[in-house]
């Protein structure tokens, strides 16, 4: 029998009545766009993260561009990001006409190397020519960056910090979450996202009621806010006031209804991802390949279980021929790519270039069975290449 990478078609048997009866109610009210079921899935989502605010968004790439622009980030600005992450990350700086600088991660938990992080803020400040305007650190595979220390940093150059939580969408540090620390966190609901809806999606959390205000204006091409039109007059509607440049990117109703569904079962999914972390933990102790490492008070969404092996691409074949399914993510990082190769990363990048060549993800997700996962790690261990 093959295995998948991961299964969404074993959540939705699971969810199946209350999906098809949130879609048969949004068909019925028809109101496709902004619909009331956008207002309520972001209440619910807020009130998970702990976030005064959430505004949803068309995509996790676009979440991450809205709080840039709202910051007015744009030419001669530099904006700070790993570069062993999905493209995304990066690729929204250089939209805005700013510049991304591309910094090292930690060779334990892939993310953010906060010495390094520093170093590169120093040596673009020393440089004169870009002025330092943001973070984004990324929560990778799932889980949390050092956030107290990047966002120390942060503070100490006046910075603003983004947590690109795409793939971490509910994990913690030390029990809070990424918004405890940044100025916005965004995320993506792209299917295969822990949180994943039935097609794009994405949301920004914040508590700064400033930023979340531009930010719904800025999604819906710059409409006039609230705030905007309090105590002044207007001689038509002010519906059809742009208040600033803005775009199009709004939630589905469809899929804002799909995701209240699926944040009903969202915490009981974490636990069980947590559940099949730890048989691989256990399974793979004393493997040759290397176990992922969780920073100290972390806990991951194990949106990917990443394992590293010297021979990472003879394992991937080894375990295709078991009918294994694996994915390398990532195996170029950002600054090897020939469109953004010519982009400063100040003391180079060695732990992001070393990790492409060995990292190798694992089928993940909350339905994974213990005898299939005996499987794949049987899989693992017998490797002896
Ligand atoms: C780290 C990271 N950032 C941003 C994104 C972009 O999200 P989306 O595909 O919804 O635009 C993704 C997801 O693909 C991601 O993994």
């Amino acid at each position: 029998m093959s295995i998948a990478f991961i299964d969404l078609a074993a959540q939705q048997r699971r969810i199946k009545p209350q999906i098809d009866a949130a879609i048969a109610r949004v068909l019925a009210h028809g109101q496709y766009v902004m619909g009331p079921e956008v207002r309520q899935f972001e209440e619910q989502l807020a009130a998970f993260a702990g976030a005064r605010h959430a505004v949803s968004c068309a995509n996790g790439t676009e979440a991450l561009v809205l709080p840039l622009m709202a910051w007015g980030v744009g030419p001669g600005d530099a904006v700070f990001c790993p570069s062993f992450t999905f493209a995304a990350t990066g690729e929204v700086i250089p939209w805005l006409g700013a510049c991304p600088v591309f910094v090292d991660i930690r060779p334990d938990t892939y993310n953010l190397d906060p010495d390094k992080l520093e170093a590169a803020i120093l040596a673009i400040k020393a440089g004169g020519r870009l002025t330092p305007r943001a973070i984004i650190a990324v929560d990778l595979f799932g889980q949390p960056a050092d956030y107290p220390a990047i966002a120390a940093i942060a503070k100490r150059h006046g910075l603003k910090l983004i947590s690109d939580n795409a793939q971490g969408f509910g994990c913690t540090l030390n029990g809070r979450h990424p918004g405890s620390w940044a100025d916005a966190t965004t995320t993506s609901f792209f299917p295969a996202k822990p949180l994943g809806c039935y097609g794009d999606g994405g949301a920004v959390l914040t508590d700064d009621d400033w930023l979340a205000e531009r930010i719904d204006s800025l999604r819906v091409h710059g409409k006039a806010t609230a705030g905007d039109i309090q105590g002044h007059a207007f001689d038509h509607d002010p519906k059809y006031l742009n208040m600033r440049v803005g775009l199009n990117s709004r939630l589905d109703t469809l899929q804002a209804a799909i995701l209240i569904e699926k944040l009903q079962v969202f915490a009981g999914e974490l636990e069980l991802r947590d559940q099949v972390a730890d048989r691989y933990a256990e399974g793979l102790s004393g493997a040759a390949a290397r176990a992922p490492i969780v920073i100290a008070g972390g806990r991951s969404t194990w949106a990917q279980y990443t394992i590293e092996h010297d021979n990472r691409d003879g394992l991937a074949a080894h375990l295709k021929t078991l009918g294994v399914p694996t994915a390398a993510y990532y195996p170029m990082p950002m600054h090897r790519q020939d469109c953004y190769a010519g982009y400063p990363r100040p003391g180079d990048l060695p732990v992001s270039e070393a990790k492409a060549d060995i990292v190798l993800s694992l089928p993940m997700h909350p339905y994974l069975e213990p005898d299939v996962q005996e499987r794949i790690i049987d899989g693992v261990r017998s490797f002896n290449g």
